[in-house]
């Protein structure tokens, strides 16, 4: 394959840019009636429109190009059909198989079908009472302990469908930091509370010591301890032999494996705490929308695809306008954790240097992932969206209807995400601030000291994702739509999205500290910065 950046499909999309790079969308519209619906389209339920990109049909027709040399055709049908395209670790990338739960033709399906079903009886037995604490009281509270891939995704989800919330309530313990879980426990009532632990390798620190904070607080409350693990602990993992040596009964263990990769997991049996937040119905709908949308990425031709097009318009804000980040703004409340699921997803999988080949690459690839709900954002960042010295593309997430339909809430909210979508774009130019300002009875010489402080430049790309309201149908399509544009974009960049190999770093210097903070290694060798502060830590004086 071509190295990337001197391949045709992206020389062609660079003189492209040297004839666009002044176009500023605003005059697209005027000069073409039809834009908005050239540059929207729907799937699996969402519906985006991509109207306001720095883009002409020329630019999405090159756009296309580029995905097609890059092999994505062969490169997906490779994903879904369980090749080991995970090339740095030998896996397979078959988190599609986890929502293709019709299918029980393959192996993973009948893996996915037991597993579906082991799931289901265990939800349901702790809905009905059936499943119940060691003094024979049914669960109230499930602590859900995990992180990064074995957290995000739950948390994000149960968030996200608080409106279906059944009356076990799920808690989610992540950091570290003590606080986490001490916050998280004070109130709850041992002989209620059911503790999921879920670690794709059962060896992570912050979740293994959570768990053993979790089994400790249990123990500490309960006469006769040990018992009363195996109705207070079930694990989630593909390594079901060290959550047994943890104490977990072996029925208790739900296992998923080495081909779902842990940013992907929330289909699987991480899923768990999802089902027992909102019913395992409302977790069967959520799988049946990611596969609504894999059929869509699978199918659709590339210019109709809506995966494919979300990460090329990334791909030209990024390589070729420049963009360096991408915030994401839902307006709607329940959507709080998108952004952060969403900086995993994007900068774990694509935060990458290196190509394939083992080369390094020479090109940007994943952008700085951030963002927060509207209209919060409004009051905070997007004064630096709109007058800032970087561009920074918006994608808006925004439901139709609200699950709070009070007053003329969601109307007006509609309008301010409208509002920031229009105005990035638009911009407000000196004429008509002079006019304004004028219109106000100001002087002319202060209008022109004003005046260059209120020009807002415009011409920034965002999209806007609609649905009709967020349920678990159409949060399990948003969902698949970005995992696929990750895809893409990686196939695109030529990088490997599903291994982590960066992550790996910091682990294992924070193992090596362990043992220099308890007073037990030599500091020698360290760089000065890190023995003074042990130095500090060991001494409690500074
Ligand atoms: O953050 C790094 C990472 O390796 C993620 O990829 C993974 O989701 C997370 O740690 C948790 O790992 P585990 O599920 O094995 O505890």
């Amino acid at each position: 394959m071509d190295k990337l950046n001197i391949s045709h499909a992206w020389q062609s999309l660079a003189n492209h840019y040297d004839k666009v790079a002044n176009l500023m969308v605003k005059d697209q519209f005027t000069s073409s009636a039809n834009r908005f619906s050239d540059f929207s389209l729907k799937a699996a339920g969402l519906f985006l429109d991509y109207s306001k990109n720095r883009i002409t049909h020329e630019t999405m027709q090159l756009l296309n190009g580029l995905a097609e040399a890059s092999g994505l055709i062969d490169y997906r049908e490779a994903m879904f059909k369980g090749a080991k395209i995970n090339v740095t670790e030998k896996r397979e990338v078959l988190h599609t198989a986890l929502r293709n739960i019709e299918d029980d033709s393959t192996p993973e399906g009948k893996l996915v079908k037991k597993e579906l079903e082991h799931m289901a009886e265990f939800v349901h037995k702790v809905h009905g009472g059936k499943w119940h604490g060691y003094s024979g009281k049914a669960i109230t509270d499930v602590v859900h302990i995990g992180i990064g891939g074995s957290d995000l995704g739950p948390a994000m989800v149960v968030a996200a469908l608080k409106p279906y919330a059944t009356n076990v309530k799920v808690h989610f313990v992540s950091n570290l930091d003590a606080t986490h879980i001490s916050e998280t426990i004070k109130y709850l009532n041992p002989e209620t509370t059911l503790f999921v632990i879920a670690s794709k390798t059962f060896t992570t620190q912050e979740t293994l010591a959570n768990a053993v904070a979790a089994k400790e607080w249990l123990l500490s409350k309960v006469p006769n301890g040990k018992n009363t693990i195996l109705h207070h602990f079930i694990g989630v993992t593909a390594k079901p032999e060290r959550a047994i040596e943890f104490g977990i009964g072996q029925d208790n263990i739900f296992p998923f494996w080495d081909w779902v990769g842990g940013r992907f997991s929330l289909w699987s049996a991480i899923g768990i705490s999802i089902a027992l937040a909102v019913g395992m119905d409302n977790f069967y709908e959520l799988l049946g929308g990611a596969h609504e949308m894999d059929r869509h990425f699978r199918t659709a031709p590339f210019k109709e695809n809506m995966p494919v097009i979300l990460a090329l318009l990334g791909i030209w804000n990024i390589n070729f306008l420049g963009a360096s980040t991408l915030a994401v703004i839902p307006y709607d409340q329940y959507l709080y954790l998108l952004p952060a699921y969403l900086q995993q997803l994007e900068m774990e999988s694509n935060g990458k240097r290196v190509a394939i080949d083992g080369d390094n690459v020479t090109y940007k690839t994943a952008p700085v992932v951030w963002g927060a709900v509207g209209t919060n954002s409004q009051h905070s960042f997007h004064q630096l969206l709109m007058q800032g010295t970087q561009m920074v593309p918006v994608d808006f997430i925004i439901p139709l209807h609200s699950h709070n339909p009070i007053g003329d809430h969601h109307l007006l909210l509609y309008a301010n995400c409208l509002a920031q979508s229009q105005a990035l774009m638009c911009g407000c130019g000196e004429e008509e601030i002079i006019r304004e300002l004028k219109g106000q009875k100001m002087s002319q010489e202060e209008a022109d000291k004003l005046v260059r402080h209120k020009i807002v430049p415009g011409n920034v790309p965002s999209n806007i994702i609609l649905v009709n309201k967020i349920e678990p149908k159409t949060l399990g399509a948003l969902v698949a739509l970005y995992e696929h544009k990750v895809f893409v974009q990686g196939v695109v960049w030529q990088i490997n999205s599903f291994d982590q190999w960066g992550v790996e770093l910091g682990k294992h210097m924070a193992s090596k500290l362990v043992p220099m903070l308890q007073g037990e290694k030599d500091l020698s060798g360290l760089d000065s910065s890190t023995r003074g502060l042990i130095d500090i830590f060991t001494s409690d004086v500074y």
